[in-house]
């Protein structure tokens, strides 16, 4: 019989070689992941004026001609950005409204908590916010879908790590810009789980100091310091319940549940609820501006139809009219470590790329009303913000 570390040592060897040969196939880095450009159709429905408005514009010299490629006229992001800060149509907060902080989180793994909060993140990136992704999960998978080989490319220091050990005074330098204009990056690689030992280690020390040490507001003071220069910041959580997890939901100012409706997934569903009373009862009182329940991996099945029944009949409000279902173009997309968004032409049947893109356009321009009903300035478009603490929330919720 060998030892166990014998045992995972070749494992952790036969893993990387497997790793780098699955990387080179299906790894664009970021320095080489390009950006689609929009057409002058679509580019005129992100900007918000008709085409004829915008060609007049550019053949009366007042804008700058678009590129044209073999595609015709074409329109990178950042030239659409300037044009909607030209017409002044570029959507965004108003000074006086908070930043919208959601954290994507679940208990429970593959809920799709990574594959739904980096589509809502370029999509608020595409429609012209200014947005920031964290990656909370040392399992990097966002990271990598934003070009980075977590092992490769981001040293540990280039991580939340070292502001959660307050070995930096402000996470405003671990911030990189993505291939998406108008949305940052925190990365996160294997070493931000050290954060798991370190921080109730240094709990411990502070009780025996009789010291204060609120672990659980660490990153809630770090946004605080860049939130400014942001519309919306969004949180991937790791499937796990520990002080990342607790750092961005008690930093997090609005909270979106991930969960496939399949028995197991929901039951586990129901324990985080249950985790989260607990542990939010502990620390000082938090508000949400709102939170939802996402059916996520939805197969369309009679017995997912039920399920999602009973979830809307008992949750009410709390779920998301919207729905994410599963999707050939989505998994293929996600093997290739590509979002929807970034598919310029899908190798595949053109109406299956068709119908995961607008179910998932759908999802997020619900959660882009939700986002926008927390903002004062938006308040009489649509109506007052959802304001409940927790006990109001968990007791709506069971
Ligand atoms: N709508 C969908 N259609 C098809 N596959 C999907 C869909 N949503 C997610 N997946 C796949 O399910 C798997 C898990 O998704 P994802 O990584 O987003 O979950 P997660 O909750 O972030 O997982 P973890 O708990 O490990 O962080 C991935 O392989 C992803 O491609
Ligand atoms: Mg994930």
């Amino acid at each position: 019989m060998k030892n166990a570390s014998e045992i995972f040592e070749y494992l952790e060897s036969q893993g990387d070689q497997a790793m780098e040969i699955l990387r080179a196939q299906a790894f664009t880095p970021h320095n080489r992941k390009k950006l689609r450009q929009w057409g002058i159709t679509e580019a005129a429905e992100m900007i918000g004026r008709t085409t004829q408005h915008i060609r007049q514009q550019e053949k009366a010299g007042i804008l700058p001609s678009a590129e044209t490629g073999t595609k015709g006229r074409t329109y990178s992001l950042e030239q659409i950005n300037s044009l909607r800060n030209h017409f002044e149509t570029r959507p965004g907060r108003s000074s006086g409204d908070e930043t919208c902080i959601l954290a994507f989180a679940n208990f429970k793994g593959g809920a799709a908590k990574t594959t739904s909060s980096v589509h809502a993140s370029q999509y608020f990136a595409k429609a012209g916010y200014r947005t920031l992704f964290i990656d909370c999960d040392s399992q990097a998978s966002a990271t990598q879908i934003f070009g980075y080989n977590p092992d490769e490319h981001i040293a540990t220091n280039e991580t939340l790590l070292p502001y959660l050990l307050e070995d930096i005074e402000s996470p405003s330098s671990v911030i990189r810009k993505t291939n998406w204009p108008g949305l940052d990056l925190i990365p996160a690689n294997l070493a931000l789980y050290g954060a798991e030992f370190s921080l109730p280690a240094k709990a411990a020390t502070a009780i025996i100091e009789r010291k204060q040490y609120p672990f659980y507001s660490i990153l809630q003071e770090g946004l605080n310091k860049i939130k400014e220069n942001y519309d919306i910041i969004i949180l991937d959580c790791p499937p796990s319940m520990g002080v990342i997890s607790i750092n961005a939901i008690y930093a997090a100012n609005a909270f979106i549940i991930p969960v496939p409706p399949s028995m197991l997934d929901f039951a586990s569903t129901i324990q985080f609820f249950s985790m989260l009373k607990e542990v939010l009862s502990q620390l000082p009182e938090k508000k949400f501006g709102f939170v939802r329940l996402l059916i996520t991996k939805h197969d369309g099945h009679e017995s997912s139809n039920t399920l999602v029944d009973t979830i809307r009949t008992l949750f009410g409000s709390f779920v998301m009219q919207n729905v994410m279902y599963t999707s050939e173009a989505i998994r293929k997309a996600s093997s290739d470590l590509l979002t929807l968004y970034e598919i310029e032409k899908y190798q595949g049947a053109k109406s299956t790329y068709l119908r995961a893109m607008h179910f998932t356009d759908e999802v997020n321009k619900e959660i882009e009303r939700a986002v926008r009903k927390t903002w004062e300035s938006d308040q009489d478009r649509f109506g007052k913000t959802l304001n409940l603490n927790t006990d109001e929330l968990v007791a709506a919720g069971s």
